[in-house]
């Protein structure tokens, strides 16, 4: 998907304060920060062109994983009972650019400790909403609301920070707690280590996950959203390719317990003459099922499923 003009020119706006002439060190710094130093619960915003940067260069992604994530969810019969919305880590602001561009009239609060990051949504808002300072680890939230979301916040914390800082989500949750994070094989584990103490308060997973304990052995699931790279993105991150796919996983917990009779299918078809393989997971568990041609109708809806679509 390509970002809506609005935040592009805002972008565009942003992006012409940094010093160009450290424009390939910052980003190298900075990718180098979350290569090495995510995890430990460290502040990796080091100055006013790091959050440049970011907003730049990663903000893109993160606002087309929210923004088609949750138009899915939707369409899978989640998230159209809400009003408001605490966005913790909200950084400079794709929850609430994404959100903004899907619902009509939701209440915001947002919660960020990172100043030049507070101080770059600012300018891409317009100053149309207060950012509360707070730093997830040492302070409360004393508020509450339907969803609260996480995106791209907690596989920056330590194991220790990340299940202390969740019990605070669930905790001013009236409905939902979406987690979204990088689609790599640790965030997929770290995101499942969160499901007993989610259970302990009331809530469970109800997407995407199907079955009650993850059966995959030595394996994951990942996401993919694809956003159109702007002249801006390209320059940033010296890149050529008119667009990247960003690899994502996510959690969505919910404090009413919905029944899962869907299947997904977690790998890409193999698509033979005769036969169509779809590996799903359903309340069941993870199952590879081949659809011949003689099970006509079946063969044909098989032949349109995408990997991780539901079925
Ligand atoms: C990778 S950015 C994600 C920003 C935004 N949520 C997004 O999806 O683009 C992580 C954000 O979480 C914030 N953050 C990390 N640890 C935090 C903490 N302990 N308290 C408050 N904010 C925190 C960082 O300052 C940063 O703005």
């Amino acid at each position: 998907m390509n970002l809506p003009k609005y935040l592009t020119d805002k972008i565009n706006l942003v992006f012409s304060e940094i010093n160009k002439n450290k424009l390939k060190s910052t980003q190298k710094n900075l990718t180098d920060k979350y290569k090495n130093k995510t995890g430990t619960s460290k502040d990796l915003i080091s100055d006013k062109d790091d959050s440049i940067i970011y907003a730049v260069s990663r903000m893109p992604a993160t606002y087309s994983v929210i923004y088609t994530l949750v138009k899915t969810l939707i369409n899978q019969g989640f998230l159209s009972d809400i009003n408001s919305v605490i966005d913790v880590g909200s950084g400079t602001g794709s929850v609430f650019f994404a959100l903004s561009d899907i619902y009509d009239n939701l209440n915001f609060e947002l919660f960020e400790r990172n100043k030049n990051m507070i101080d770059i949504f600012n300018k891409l808002s317009d100053n149309s909403i207060n950012v509360n300072r707070n730093d997830l680890l040492k302070d409360e939230i004393n508020s509450s609301a339907d969803i609260v979301t996480a995106s791209y916040v907690l596989s920056e914390m330590s194991e220790v920070d990340r299940q202390r800082v969740f019990s605070k989500l669930l905790d001013c949750s009236k409905k939902y707690v979406l987690i979204v994070d990088t689609g790599t094989p640790t965030t997929y584990e770290n995101l499942l280590k969160l499901k007993d103490l989610a259970n302990s308060k009331g809530f469970s997973i109800v997407a995407p996950c199907k079955c009650n304990v993850c059966p995959l052995k030595n394996d994951y699931c990942q996401f993919f959203a694809r956003v159109e790279r702007s002249r801006v993105l390209l320059q940033a991150k010296s890149a050529t390719l008119s667009y990247e796919d960003e690899k994502y996983f996510y959690l969505l917990f919910s404090k009413e317990n919905v029944v899962v009779d869907k299947k997904r299918v977690i790998r890409r078809p193999i698509i033979k003459e005769n036969e169509i393989e779809l590996t799903t997971c359903s309340r069941n568990g993870v199952i590879i099922e081949k659809i011949t041609k003689k099970n006509k109708e079946e063969f044909k809806k098989a032949k349109k499923i995408k990997i991780n679509e539901e079925m």
